[in-house]
């Protein structure tokens, strides 16, 4: 196949001959490794139009609304895989026998429990501490307890340690809002799935069971597949960049975390549920999307927008099909929130602001609206959406390792002083 090329014509200088690479999918991309050589960088500050790397994990068409993780669109993964399953398809990047299933379950489930010493860890937070400040910090202290897999150029390190973050944060997701309510840790259950055992350590007592309802389980386990991975997002780009330094799994996770925190990312569900509280009743929506819309006001409709999707954000369909069936099991059809959300979403999605910018609901918009009806206090809704998340930014972390890679490191514009003296302090 013949080389491609661009031609940089800078000033009607002689030009600069990039080389260009295609994928399987997707946009083809120009190497500028080598503009450095011609003292000239590109500039992306939101890196828009700028490949920070090659993967082959996960699949983005924001035009069309597709998500194929590993070629598999996520709307038939929600339909006919289940969560670990698609964890095994995005770390492995096939999927698995019936075999190999049961044993990345068992091998799951065999990793459920925590050191002793987190709860000493946790109980140093104050009651009323965010979960995902919590979780910053468990999964950072991670790297204190496994010496015996810290070798990231080592494969079974590097899956061990995989298996570890995967299987301990929903328990260390559910200790934290123990927590933060005063009640005693419940341990894993290993006889109870993975989203099953998320919702007993998030819901039982010591006094008495939380009976799991399948349909409740179900929706529980399509939020973690959702969730699981998302191409090169904020965190699973700070993942990557934290990574690229050697840093042990553990501390690149917990730098994955930190990063979804804000509400542009990660805490969209979280503020979603504010704002539907802030707004209250579908009579105060136009006020809202009149301030959305004001270059003047800060304020952003949460759950909407997205820098890749400029069309329907796949996994917000089925999260939204999700709801209604969730809300009909526990007879919240009439749930005022998810009503107020729809005739939200309604207004908005004909409104020619948004129409413009191509501004649609995300993942977000109607995920925190299961998890409430789930019994999920809000302030644990992005410690979920991390939990979900851990498989995407662990498969990107091994993906990247081992490939061949470098150290990233960015260059900048720079718009500073240039070169001047030191007044002595008289002269100030
Ligand atoms: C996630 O990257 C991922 O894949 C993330 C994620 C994942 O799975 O990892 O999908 C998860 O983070 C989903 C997004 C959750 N965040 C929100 O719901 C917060 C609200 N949304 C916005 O903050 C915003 O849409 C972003 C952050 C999601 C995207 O921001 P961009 O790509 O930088 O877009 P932009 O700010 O350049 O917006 C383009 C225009 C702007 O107007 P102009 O300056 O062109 O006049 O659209 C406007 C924005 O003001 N706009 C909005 C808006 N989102 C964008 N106006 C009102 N309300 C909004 N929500």
């Amino acid at each position: 196949m013949t080389k491609r090329s661009a031609t940089l014509i800078i000033d009607g200088q002689p030009h600069i001959e990039l080389p260009m690479h295609s994928g399987t999918l997707g946009h083809d991309v120009i190497d500028i490794g080598s503009l450095g050589d011609h003292n000239v960088f590109t500039y992306d500050p939101g890196f828009s139009a700028t490949a920070a790397c090659q993967s082959d994990i996960t699949y983005i068409d924001g035009e069309k609304g597709v998500l194929l993780h590993r070629g598999y669109p996520i709307e038939v993964l929600a339909e006919k895989s289940d969560y670990l399953e698609t964890c095994y398809l995005l770390f492995e990047g096939y999927l698995p026998t019936a075999d190999q299933k049961a044993d990345f379950e068992k091998t799951i489930r065999y990793h459920t429990m925590v050191n002793r010493s987190m709860e000493q860890f946790i109980s140093g937070f104050r009651y009323d501490a965010h979960p995902m400040a919590m979780l910053c910090g468990l999964v950072g202290a991670m790297s204190s307890f496994y010496h015996d897999s810290l070798d990231i150029t080592n494969q079974q390190h590097r899956t061990i340690s995989a298996h570890r973050l995967i299987a301990k944060m929903p328990t260390m997701a559910a200790m934290c809002h123990k927590h933060f309510i005063g009640q005693p840790y419940i341990y894993p259950d290993n006889s109870l799935s993975y989203a099953e055992n998320f919702l007993h350590m998030m819901f039982s007592t010591p006094c008495e069971d939380y009976p799991v309802h399948p349909a409740l389980t179900r929706a529980m386990d399509r939020i973690f597949l959702l969730h699981a991975d998302h191409e090169q997002n904020a965190s699973t780009s700070t993942v990557r960049l934290a990574g690229s330094s050697g840093a042990n799994p553990f501390a690149c996770i917990a730098a994955g975390i930190a990063a979804l925190w804000g509400p542009a990312h990660g805490g969209a569900n979280e503020a979603v549920l504010n704002m539907l509280s802030e707004i209250g009743d579908e009579k105060n929506i136009p006020k809202f999307v009149l301030k959305a819309k004001d270059k003047n006001d800060p304020f952003r409709l949460m759950g909407f927008g997205h820098r890749v999707y400029k069309n329907h954000d796949p996994r917000a369909t089925v999260m939204r099909e999700s709801c209604n069936e969730v809300l009909t099991v526990l007879g919240l059809e009439n749930d005022p929130l998810f009503k107020l959300a729809k005739k939200l979403e309604q207004f908005a999605l004909e409104d020619d602001y948004f129409i413009s910018k191509k501004l649609y609901p995300n993942v977000d918009f109607y995920s925190g609206i299961i998890l409430k009806a789930l019994g999920i206090p809000v302030e644990m809704f992005t410690g979920i959406f991390a939990t979900g998340r851990t498989v995407g930014w662990v498969s990107h972390w091994n993906e990247m390792i081992t490939n061949a890679y470098r150290i990233g490191r960015p260059r900048q514009l720079y718009t500073g002083p240039a070169l001047r003296d030191f007044p002595p302090i008289e002269e100030r």
